[in-house]
């Protein structure tokens, strides 16, 4: 007996991610920024030396691997198998990579759970941002801490570029943003070996307010904002990030 099985199309964030164009686009990003970033965080959180951290959504795994080298105990988690294959060839006894999906509670429970670089907003169903919340905190332990690293939706829209070429690795990609559907949209096209590739980054204009609420209803307590990087205060024009710390 034949079966009519229809096979669902792959969410922009599970194919885009996977793709070896999404690593070629952004091989600029600034390493340097993000290992201040984290030894400014784990600073400010007071880590116990030996604390075990999730680095939840961790692409190839910079962020997690610096972590490391600062002696904590570390597991990088993320949807795209291409991300984990790569990011695991630094694996070591103290250093893990899995494919999870954040949607999902964790088996294990960690000192500290970090989302970092805008993971987060991916989803077509609200419900799908709570579950992700709540996953968060009840992987944390008793005395843990978590961090959403999300962009500044109002200084994105501000500042947003609707449209230019970047050329990586003599790709040229071909990039239009927008905002639309209370999402800010990112369309990139591209030929590469041969083919024409369209890709569509869509993440929810997520504000302050917005995740506040949302944290309620997770029962999450929200105990610092910070803007930049540097952990420096949030301000709703001026700031390019919303970092959260939470509970
Ligand atoms: C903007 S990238 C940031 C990656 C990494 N944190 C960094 O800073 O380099 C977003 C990451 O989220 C991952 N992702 C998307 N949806 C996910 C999901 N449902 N569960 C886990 N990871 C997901 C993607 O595969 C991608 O690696």
């Amino acid at each position: 007996m034949t079966e009519n099985i229809k096979s669902t199309p792959k969410k922009w964030y599970a194919s885009w991610f996977d793709t070896p164009y999404y690593h070629i686009l952004y091989k600029d990003r600034d390493y340097n920024e993000a290992q201040h970033f984290m030894d400014n965080l784990t600073g400010y959180l007071n880590l116990p030396e030996n604390a075990k951290i999730l680095d939840l959504a961790c692409g190839k795994g910079r962020h997690s691997i610096y972590l490391n080298s600062l002696g904590y105990t570390v597991t990088g988690a993320d949807l795209s198998e291409n991300s984990i294959i790569e990011a695991s060839k630094s694996s070591n006894d103290t250093l893990q990579f899995k494919v999870h999906d954040m949607r999902e509670v964790c088996t294990e429970k960690y000192d500290a759970i970090f989302n970092l670089f805008t993971s987060f907003g991916y989803f077509d169903d609200d419900a799908d941002n709570l579950k992700t919340l709540k996953a968060i905190h009840s992987s944390l332990n008793e005395t843990g801490f978590a961090c959403i690293d999300f962009m500044n939706v109002d200084y994105v829209i501000e500042n947003l570029v609707p449209e230019e070429i970047k050329t990586v690795e003599d790709i040229d990609f071909h990039i239009k943003r927008y905002v639309k559907d209370n999402h800010i949209f990112k369309e990139i096209s591209f030929t590469a070996d041969g083919e024409d590739y369209h890709f569509t980054e869509k993440v929810q204009a997520i504000r302050l307010a917005d995740f506040e609420k949302m944290m309620e209803e997770a029962g999450i307590y929200l105990l610092d904002i910070f803007g930049n990087y540097k952990l420096q205060k949030f301000f709703k024009n001026q700031s390019e990030r919303l970092i959260m710390i939470f509970k």
